[in-house]
Formats: structure tokens, sequence, C-alpha cells
């Protein structure tokens, strides 16, 4: 019996983490909403009104009109609430994307379904919606887009009607998971073959015929103009996806990697000018990476956000200590800790004008003020106290936000171990660096820093755990080899 409770409490608790969101949602603006709302009504009437321009019109027409538009209407909503579940963090610009792409595709089967194969019509969208929203969302909106075709006179041949939700279902699963432009460019021309190869196999060369012309590439409707007009639209669409990145702040995979290629100019300067944040920063992506992958986050994300996260100090980098080098500290001629506080606190507003400047997406820029949060610039605090007694707390405080995701959290805690267990031992036992990480998380968490991260006490476990083991990696490159007098080279 007790199995049973404990087994029955167990799963109410399974139940209830699988209901805490990851990230905190964005909240969409009413004016957006109504926006969104009337493109899902306009997607409902061009989806079904051709069911009214029957005559004579009955009761019965009428009817069935009402159904089908309560349907696509239901649908749409549906597909935004799939996407808002996938993505907490999704926008109002992408979902009015993804609603606009449901919109024209039903436009464009209204005009050209006659003249168009529908692999055409529907591979594309699908393809940017899983590079930029994810797989699950992509997979919803192809199921809406395959079934509600306005045109009723439309009859599309069942085969290709299967290969369409098969090829669509494969861009969809692989668009998520593509990690490089060199990867979308072999899925646009494997699909294309594919989609070729099934309609020659299940369909035969000459009697695809599920509408009566098909004049646009080739002669006559084929599989060949078929698949070859398919493999120009996906390559097309690969073309127009870096413009879709930049006009809705997508965040593909292939756009993270390719911002965090260490010869991007902004990483490169700060290689140059700031060479000992560039050390701590890599050093930073180590830990943060490990941890990230420990808790099963987003590891690309983390990768690209640790990378620009103290970008701003390019703005003075002398005044912060690791690029010091021995040299005099300017705060100590300065002599000023509410002056020394406005410089910290800059290379958090000069990293959000860095990343402005340098057009960084919204998700790796939030890396920028998050990892600092709200915490307490506790030497200068301390330095002003000795000095006057009543200055406020609030000016040595970073202006925050605190972090809002689990990965910027991660971030914070890995910049606050980072300096402390480079400058351990390398004779400290695991033990000893162990309390230093969880003391320095706990202060994190103690002063509130980690309340919106929605991070779990396993989770936190986890991070420890993560740390300490990149810890012990750098403990072990630290360890002198003994090398032999006679051969040093072996
Ligand atoms: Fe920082
Ligand atoms: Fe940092």
């Amino acid at each position: 019996m007790q199995n049973i409770t404990t087994t029955i409490k167990k799963l109410f608790y399974l139940w209830r983490r699988s209901q805490v969101p990851v990230k905190q949602p964005t909240k969409i603006s009413r004016i957006d909403n109504l926006i969104i709302f009337l493109v899902c009504i306009l997607i409902s009437i061009i989806s079904s009104y051709k069911l009214l321009l029957i005559s004579p019109l009955n009761i019965a027409d009428i009817y069935s009109w009402l159904l089908s538009f309560i349907e696509i209407l239901i649908s749409s909503v549906v597909l935004i609430l799939v996407s808002k579940k996938e993505n907490p963090t999704i926008s109002s610009r992408q979902i009015f994307l993804i609603v606009t792409l449901l919109l024209a595709v039903q436009v464009t089967k209204l005009a050209l379904s006659s003249t168009i194969s529908p692999l055409s019509i529907i591979i594309p969208p699908a393809l940017i919606i899983s590079q930029g929203m994810g797989s699950i969302t992509a997979l919803t909106w192809v199921s809406i887009a395959s079934f509600s075709w306005p045109d009723p006179a439309v009859a599309i041949n069942n085969n290709l009607f299967f290969i369409l939700l098969v090829c669509s279902s494969v861009v969809s699963l692989l668009g998520g998971r593509i990690r490089s432009r060199a990867q979308l460019l072999q899925l646009s021309i494997f699909v294309p073959i594919g989609s070729f190869l099934s309609q020659w196999i299940l369909i035969g060369e000459d009697k695809i015929s599920p509408f009566n012309t098909q004049n646009l590439v080739l002669a006559n409707r084929d599989v060949y103009s078929d698949s070859l007009l398919l493999a120009i639209v996906m390559l097309f669409t690969i073309l127009f996806i870096p413009i879709f990145e930049s006009i809705f702040e997508l965040l593909t995979k292939a756009r993270l990697l390719e911002l965090a290629d260490k010869e991007k100019p902004l990483i490169r300067r700060l290689s140059l000018e700031a060479p000992g944040t560039f050390e701590h920063t890599l050093l930073i992506c180590g830990l943060a990476e490990e941890a990230t992958r420990m808790i099963g986050g987003d590891i690309d994300l983390i990768k690209t956000g640790a990378l620009y996260h103290d970008v701003g100090k390019l703005h003075a980098p002398n005044w912060f200590i690791e690029n010091q080098d021995g040299s005099k500290n300017p705060h100590d001629e300065l002599d000023d800790p509410l002056k020394s506080a406005e410089v910290l606190q800059a290379h958090v507003d000069e990293g959000l004008r860095f990343a402005r400047k340098n057009r960084l997406p919204k998700l790796i820029a939030n890396f920028i003020p998050e990892h600092q949060g709200t915490l307490k610039m506790g030497y200068f605090f301390q330095k002003a106290k000795e000095k006057n007694l009543d200055i406020d707390e609030y000016y040595f405080r970073y202006k925050g936000p605190i972090p809002q995701s689990k990965e910027t959290a991660i971030l914070m805690l890995a910049d606050g171990c980072e300096a402390a267990l480079r400058a351990m031992s390398i004779n400290a036992s695991d033990k000893e660096a162990l309390a230093t990480i969880s003391n320095i998380i706990y202060s994190r968490q103690k002063d509130g820093q980690l309340d919106d991260s929605n991070l779990s006490k396993g989770e936190i476990f986890l991070i420890k755990r993560a740390f300490l083991n990149v810890w012990k990696r750098i403990r072990h490159r630290r360890i002198q080899y003994p090398t032999s007098k006679n051969n040093t080279f072996s």
C-alpha cells in the first residue's frame, strides 16, 4: 500500500514539474493579439467561402460552411497555442509569421492549385517554420495546411497526398535539427529527389493528374516538373531564410553556430583588445556547456550567449581585473566607488549597444544583462560604506533583469564560479572545489537571482556536479607531466 502511495506521489510530482514552464512566456500586446486573430479570421474566410458560392444555397450549405469556418478558426488557434507551448518566448512577430504563411498558402491554393503541385506550396513554408519555431509547430502547421483545401472542387490524388504528408513531415522533423546551411542545402536536394522517386513509383510517370494542367516549369504536369519546381522553390526558400531570420528575429541552429564563430569581428576584437576577458569567456563557455548538457538545455544557445556576455567590456578593457596584467588599477586612481560602480554597469549597457549595432538576436542579447542580474558590486559597496555610512545599496547593484531562463541563470552561476575555480590551487581536493561552487551558487540563490529561472533543486545539484567535472579537467591540464631530460619530445 505504501509503495502505491509513494508511486502516486512521485507521479503527481512529475506531473506538477511538467506543468512548470521552462522559460517565462512572453507577453503579447492586445493590439498584436487582435491583428493575429484577424489574420486567423481571414484564413477561415478564405478557406471556406467557396462553400457559399453554390446556387441555390440552402440551410444545409450554410451549416456546412459554418462548420468549416469554425474548424479552420479553431485549428489556427490550436496552431498558435502549440507554437507558444514549444517556444514560450515566441514573439508576436513570429506568431504573425506562422499565421501569415498559412494565409499565403491558402491564397496560393485558391489561385494556383490547378497549376502548382501541392508539394511546392506546403513543403517550403514548413521548412521555414521548423527552422525558426521547431518541429512540433511545423508538424501542426503542415497538418492544417494539408487537410484544409479552400476549393472543394479540387480533388487531390490519394498517393500524392500521402507523398505530401511524408515529405512535409520529414522536412518538419529534420528542419528543426539542422545545424548548418550545408545540411539545409542537402535537404533541399534530397527531398525533391525523394518526392520524384515516390511519385514515379506510386503514381507513375504520366498518370499524375490531381489537377488538370501544369505549365509552370516544363510542359504538362509530370513528376519531373513537380520535383524540379519543388527543388527550385526550396532553394529560393533557403536563400530567403536569412532575411526571415532578421525580420522575424528567428534564431535557427545555423544562425547560432554562425554567431559562435570566433572569427566574427566582435569576438576577434574581444580576443585582441581584452585578452583576459576572452580567456574568461572561453572558460565560461566550457562550464556553461557542461552544465546545460547535464540538465538537457539548449547547448548551442548558451555557447553563443556565453561568447557575447561580456563584449561590453570592450568599452574600457583595462578597468576589468582580468585585463590588468599586473599594471596599475584605474579604480585605485579614481578612488570613487560610485564612479567605479558606474563603469561596471557600463559593461552591461555598452554590451547591449554592441548587440544592437551587430544585430545580435534578442535571445543572445538577453545574456548580457541577465548574467549580472541585480547582483551587488560587493567590493565597491564596501569601499563606499567605509567612506560614507549612509550610502544606498541600490547604487551598487546591477540594473538587471535577473535571469529569465535556465540558460541565462547557468551563465550567471558559471560567471560567478569561474574566477574562484581558476584561482584554486591544483592541490585542492574535489570536496574543497565543490564547497566553493556550492557557496557561490547558494549566495546567488539567497540573493533571489534565480527566482525567475525555473531551475529546480535537482537541476542546481546537477549544475554543481558539472562545474566540478570541468574543474577536474582544468586541474588535469595544469598538472605538469614529468619529462625525461634525454627525450623531451616523446
Ligand atoms: Fe559581466
Ligand atoms: Fe563574465
